[in-house]
């Protein structure tokens, strides 16, 4: 019998990953730090600062001394708003009881996987992908299944997640508008996922965080479909569309059993969202359409620019309809991703991220954020022609 030491992680752990974007924020802070320029198009932020009223709300909540412990889901008023703008925008019909306020949507992710997934589950992801979502589904002790987006629209959805299905096969990871691509699934595309979801009876994890930023066409909740609604988490956040990421604000919106499932992680791992915070998000809620859609419109302008920029550099770009991503193809650089972002960081301190980064299926490609101010889209467009002259 082989005796293993008591000091190591729990092997559940074993093949979690971490953040490569990670590593190149830090590579870029250390350079900037040493007084270096740096095109920084790595990013996942907002270009802009928190509005203020919301900022307000949560000062004015710690000086009211709302500083206890939260009601673990959230409070009421809170979640009375968000049943209201699932309604209005999402066409989700819920019930306070059904909505959660979670730490960003990524404690709504994490609790979802963990609701639903048993060990030796398997998920369909579509790749491209939001990284972290991999190591999500392994913490659950589950096995992402990841299948090619862009094939997949062109050869059929239903048929292409048939083919990558097991099984093992327990729910389907949709996140629509995608991170990397800025893919944004369409009403139809959506109901022949549901429809898969119902045949095979799979879980759908729906992940909205960019619901608010969609250029083309428009943003489709798959909750919203017929029968669908049970079967479906949605996860949402107040990071992109409010500029909240260090908030850490977020829900999550099911029916039973899975909001019993969310409100036990959330309340066994953090007992809900920072009081304060709950007092800024319902204030972010009462933010007026043109606002979002104003800022919508500034995010649009630095895409066009970005768009044409990498286009006029020779690296073949197709706008994306929704997130705030370009995802061009960098293979005039390097095949290997890594190397061309290693190359572009090098020679021109363009910092992205690679596109190997989001799964095999991103290989070829950089992820360039356009979420930056303007000049700095300028700025990048005159490194890449220096870079390439
Ligand atoms: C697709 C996607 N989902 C979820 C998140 C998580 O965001 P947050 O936890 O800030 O809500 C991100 C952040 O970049 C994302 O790109």
């Amino acid at each position: 019998m082989t005796k293993t030491s008591a000091l190591r992680t729990a092997r559940r752990l074993d093949e979690v990953g971490f953040s490569e974007i990670v590593r190149i924020m830090n590579q870029v802070m250390a350079l900037r730090a040493a007084g270096q320029t740096v095109h920084a198009f790595h990013g996942g932020e907002p270009f802009f600062n928190t509005p203020e009223r919301v900022k307000r709300a949560a000062a004015q909540a710690i000086d009211e001394n709302h500083t206890q412990y939260p009601p673990a889901s959230g409070l009421l008023p809170l979640r009375g708003a968000l049943v209201e703008k699932l309604a209005r925008k999402n066409k989700i019909t819920a019930t306070t009881d059904e909505v959660i306020a979670t730490a960003g949507s990524t404690q709504g992710l994490f609790a979802a996987f963990q609701s639903v997934l048993d060990p030796g589950d398997d998920v369909l992801v579509f790749a491209p992908y939001w990284t972290p979502i991999g190591d999500v589904i392994r913490c659950a002790g589950s096995r992402p299944l990841l299948l090619p987006t862009v094939t997949a629209r062109r050869n059929g959805l239903s048929k292409t997640l048939q083919q990558f299905s097991t099984p093992q096969t327990r729910a389907i990871y949709l996140n629509s508008p995608q991170n990397p691509s800025g893919i944004v699934f369409t009403q139809a595309e959506i109901e022949e996922i549901a429809e898969f979801a119902h045949k095979r009876d799979l879980v759908v994890i729906a992940d909205e965080a960019y619901e608010d930023l969609v250029y083309e066409g428009g943003h489709h909740s798959i909750a919203s479909l017929p029968g669908m609604a049970e079967r479906t988490i949605s996860c949402f956040t107040f990071s992109k569309t409010y500029s909240m990421t260090g908030w850490r604000a977020g829900y999550a919106v099911a029916k039973e059993p899975f909001i019993t499932g969310l409100r036990r992680m959330v309340l066994y791992s953090t007992i809900g969202v920072a009081t304060p915070v709950q007092y800024a998000m319902l204030e972010a809620l009462k933010s007026p359409e043109s606002e979002l859609a104003a800022r919508r419109e500034e995010f649009r302008k630095r895409r066009d620019l970005l768009v044409a920029a990498l286009n006029d550099a020779g690296l073949d770009c197709e706008t994306p309809a929704g997130a705030f991503y370009a995802f061009p193809n960098a293979e005039k650089i390097s095949r290997n991703s890594q190397a061309a972002a290693e190359m572009l960081f090098e020679k021109a301190r363009i910092a992205t991220v690679p596109g190997s980064v989001f799964g095999a299926q991103g290989e070829g490609h950089l992820r360039f954020s356009f979420s930056v101010q303007i000049d700095e889209i300028e700025e990048c467009a005159k490194a890449l022609k220096k870079f390439f002259s």
